[in-house]
């Protein structure tokens, strides 16, 4: 079957959907993932779009993404939230899984927080921890799949895509700060991303240390490419939501465990937004 890349026009038609729905587009954009939709509740809610209504939007099949819009705004400032997200495991394209970050782009948002669950690699990681990204490796990219293969419209972005600093280093240092004054503890480290949807096995998880890896999870990764091919700069927080056997007999993760650990996450995630917000924007968007 051939690939199906999409155009710029593509997008812009969806954001001039969104636009005309909600009239205003917040610069500031966040991806709720596995279990973490509850965040949503810090938003002082305006409109909400399910995503199903959205022509052409890619709709979630997995439970705990329940996939819905929401703008409204968080301590006094104005934040789109998207609550779910396409997978690649669910049988989406990488162009698919990559739409939703493209539309936002068109329609004008410049900041972005991605916010994933994800299993601990690093040993000193608890379940409910959040840990602040602060690189990943791509495994499925570098093997091939990578959401800027295909024709690149220079308009919506170079050829080459620079990634040095995907993770933007003046939002991350706000991340800290904010965690600070929230009173919660931020961890750091790198996103490995795994295609999923089955865990990792023992073996591989020591492969996932070994290479350096905190967390390894099966999102995020593409959509960070894709905004950083728009200019638009990331912010990415992993919650912990399992920690990973690496000895074969012990039981491994199950995607109930990786919901109820939202549980743990969503508090401190709302809290570091309530001062990450207004930071946001008091540094210019
Ligand atoms: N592995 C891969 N992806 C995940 C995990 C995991 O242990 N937990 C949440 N997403």
């Amino acid at each position: 079957m051939a690939e199906v890349f999409f155009s710029r026009a593509d997008y812009q038609r969806i954001a001039d959907f969104l636009k005309e729905r909600l009239g205003r587009i917040p610069a500031v954009s966040i991806i709720l993932g596995s279990g973490l939709n509850p965040v949503a509740e810090e938003l002082e809610k305006e409109a909400s779009i399910p995503y199903r209504e959205i022509p052409g939007f890619p709709v979630p099949s997995v439970a705990g993404h329940e996939g819905c819009l929401l703008t409204g705004t968080i301590s006094g400032f104005p934040v789109l939230v998207l609550q779910g997200r396409p997978h690649y495991y669910e049988g989406y394209s990488i162009q698919e899984v990559t739409l939703p970050v493209k539309v936002l782009q068109v329609a004008g948002v410049k900041v972005l927080i991605i916010t994933n669950a994800a299993g601990a690699l690093n040993p000193s990681f608890k379940v409910g921890d959040l840990m602040l990204i602060t690189d990943h490796i791509n495994l499925p990219g570098m093997a091939g799949l990578n959401p800027l293969r295909g024709p690149n419209d220079e308009a919506l972005g170079p050829r080459f895509v620079d990634m040095v600093n995907a993770y933007d280093p003046r939002l991350r240092s706000l991340a800290q700060k904010a965690a600070k004054k929230a009173g919660v503890e931020l961890q750091e480290g790198i996103y490995i991303m795994v295609a999923g949807p089955s865990y990792e096995t023992p073996a591989e998880v020591r492969f996932l240390r070994l290479i350096g890896g905190d967390a390894v999870g099966m999102s995020t990764v593409p959509e960070v490419i894709a905004a950083r091919h728009g200019g638009l700069r990331v912010l990415g927080i992993s919650g912990i939501s399992n920690v990973i056997p690496i000895q074969p007999g012990e039981k491994g993760p199950d995607h109930q465990e990786v919901l109820e650990a939202g549980k743990k996450i969503v508090p401190k995630l709302r809290a570091l937004l309530r001062y990450l917000i207004p930071m946001i924007y008091e540094m210019g968007v």
